[in-house]
């Protein structure tokens, strides 16, 4: 297989170590690049503030850390970018302007209407987008990005659920892992001991984008969703692994028991073309009542952390309503992880390369 060569934009931040942590295992995605702001000009290993107890890869720890423009990236097949929203604008831009493919966990462009907002798994066609994106802004490369790291979870649970069942309405709650505040993230006296009720924007972004994920693909756009969804997001005490309560209701009766069964068969374009960073079952239904928990089940899956787990499936307040809580990690299936699988899709979609 062909070997693709990457550059990451935000290295040295709480999701571009993640990347680090992945990619050097990856079949045929090298790191060839990191690039930063601060860091720029150090050495990764002694820039970085390693949040794993596995260590920096060595051949890593030694690279320069490259100031984040397109010569620096000069030879390589895709761009990944865990920059900042607001530095991300500017900087992507100039690489899919440059040529570049980049693939960004930046909110930045995800409501763009040309812009792909990709869980492989739920909207694989939207990556035709980006033929009309590279038309209408005339750049050589394009932007598609993944979703914020608390709608992943929760789209892949509702794709099964809205198709299969024809939900009618979502009422989610969320309990959000500080790691989905990036380094340093939220003051330990604000956060110990604590539950914090309230993430800046974050309730208006889980219901747009989930939308979009969920919408279909009609002449060149995607018409979104339009299931009605109320969203109550919370920051908790927990480093990583978001966990979410969903109330959903239908028109008709649904028995919990099939509710679990089609999300357990729920299976994407990943999991038959056997992409390396598809989980076999994208996820994992656990009948225990105590389940799923965040310590136990974050790094759930064949490749860990990229399955969701669900638990608590039951019926509402009558039969037409459906209650669950499910988990998903944030920085692995809510961040790289879902952009690795992205860029493999892309690849195998000739989209890369
Ligand atoms: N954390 C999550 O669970 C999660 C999940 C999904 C999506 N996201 C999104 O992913 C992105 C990164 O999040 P994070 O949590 O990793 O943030 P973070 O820990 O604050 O890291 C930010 C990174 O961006 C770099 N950077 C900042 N400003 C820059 C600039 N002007 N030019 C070049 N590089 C710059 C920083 O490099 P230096 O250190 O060199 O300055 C650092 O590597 C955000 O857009 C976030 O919304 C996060």
């Amino acid at each position: 297989m062909r070997q693709i060569k990457a550059a990451l934009l935000g290295a040295t931040g709480a999701v571009g170590q993640r990347y680090i942590n992945m990619l050097p295992k990856h079949p045929y995605i090298s790191l060839d690049v990191l690039m930063g702001g601060e860091s720029a000009g150090k050495q990764y290993g002694e820039a970085v503030h390693w949040l794993f107890s596995d260590p920096v890869p060595d051949e890593l720890a030694k690279a320069r850390v490259k100031v984040a423009r397109p010569e620096s990236a000069a030879g390589c097949d895709v761009v990944f970018s865990a920059l900042p929203s607001e530095a991300a604008r500017d900087i992507e831009e100039k690489f899919a302007q440059a040529g570049f493919m980049v693939v960004s966990e930046a909110s930045t462009h995800r409501m763009d209407p040309d812009v792909p907002l990709m869980i492989p798994e739920v909207n694989a066609p939207h990556l035709k987008l980006l033929e009309r994106q590279g038309m209408k802004r005339k750049w050589e490369g394009g932007i598609a990005t993944t979703p914020n790291c608390t709608v992943t979870g929760l789209a892949m649970v509702l794709k099964p659920l809205v198709e299969r069942f024809g939900a009618q309405k979502a009422i989610v709650t969320t309990m959000q892992a500080l790691s989905g505040a990036g380094y340093p993230g939220v003051p330990s006296l604000a956060i110990t001991e604590n539950i914090i009720p309230y993430i800046k924007n974050e309730e208006e972004k889980v219901a747009k984008e989930a939308k979009k994920i969920l919408g279909a693909l009609r002449d060149e756009t995607i018409r979104p969703h339009d299931i009605p969804m109320g969203v109550s997001c919370n920051r908790v005490s927990v480093i990583d692994g978001h966990t979410e309560t969903l109330y959903a209701e239908f028109d008709e009766e649904i028995d919990p028991r099939d509710a679990a069964k089609a999300l357990a068969d729920f299976r994407g374009p990943p999991q038959k073309l056997k992409l390396p960073t598809a989980p076999e079952q994208p996820i994992i239904v656990r009948t225990e009542n105590d389940r799923p928990q965040p310590r136990l089940d974050r790094l759930a899956g064949t490749v860990p952390g990229m399955a969701v787990t669900v638990g608590r499936v039951r019926n509402g307040i009558d039969g037409k309503a459906l209650q669950l809580t499910l988990l998903s990690h944030n920085t692995i299936r809510g961040a790289a992880g879902t952009a690795i699988l992205t860029a493999e899709l892309m690849e195998r979609e000739g989209y890369i390369g």
